[in-house]
């Protein structure tokens, strides 16, 4: 069965680009984002690894750590690293992990619907599907998402969404479509106007079930 949310995901030991991991000891104490993708030294890949690279500063603001995964090798992984930081034109400081034997693969449920089908598997079928994983720091899955081969991931939206998740969990709020830090948040229908009067100061009533305010600075 897949993952779920506020499933304890699971934990392993894999060689990755930059040596050995457990991987919940590697999460430590912060937000971790695992990524996969389907081949070394393939384009949308590529695009995407450097994408990730280039947002270095922005995940270690967040405290989050990033780590990508595919079933190719440790040694592949590095060779791919430096096509990564010539394109991103930055180092790409994440460890890769090497699934050769698809362990990390199946445990998160990362491979595509072919592959669980008897006599059907081919070596196509054992590439990694486009897969995000946002896990907090109780190492609790947080958010999902999964994109084909196909569609390069956006990864502006993947800091988006470890913004609205860190704001959520830590100010116990929820965030309309399309927030950004510094909007409005929505205040949780459990809070009465009265409460939140008091914590918020002034706020906006669309609908009763349904009321923006500014989290207090
Ligand atoms: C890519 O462009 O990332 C890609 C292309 C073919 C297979 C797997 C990945």
């Amino acid at each position: 069965m897949s993952l779920r949310i506020n499933d304890v995901v699971p934990d392993f030991t894999a060689e990755t680009s930059e040596g050995t991991i457990n991987f919940h000891e590697w999460i430590g104490d912060s937000w971790a984002i695992l990524f996969s993708h389907p081949k070394d030294f393939t384009p949308v890949c590529t695009t995407e690894f450097g994408a990730v690279a280039r947002l270095d500063d922005e995940w270690t603001k967040r405290g989050a750590k990033v780590i990508g995964i595919s079933v190719d090798g440790v040694e592949d992984h590095k060779k791919w690293k430096s096509d990564i930081e010539t394109y991103a034109g930055l180092p790409a400081k994440f460890p890769i992990i090497a699934d050769t034997d698809l362990a990390v693969s199946k445990a998160f449920d990362m491979l595509p619907a072919e592959y669980y089908l008897p006599g059907n598997a081919t070596p196509a079928d054992s590439q990694t599907v486009r897969s995000v994983f946002i896990i907090g720091p109780d190492k609790k899955l947080k958010l999902s998402m999964t994109y084909p081969m196909t569609v390069g991931r956006n990864f502006a939206e993947v800091l988006r969404a470890l913004d609205a998740l860190q704001t959520s969990t830590a100010n116990t709020v929820a965030t309309p479509a399309d927030w950004k830090v510094g909007e409005p948040i929505i205040i949780p229908t459990s809070v009465n106007d009265e409460a939140a009067k008091e914590k918020y100061g002034e706020f906006e009533t669309i609908f009763p079930y349904l009321r923006k305010a500014k989290l207090p600075a």
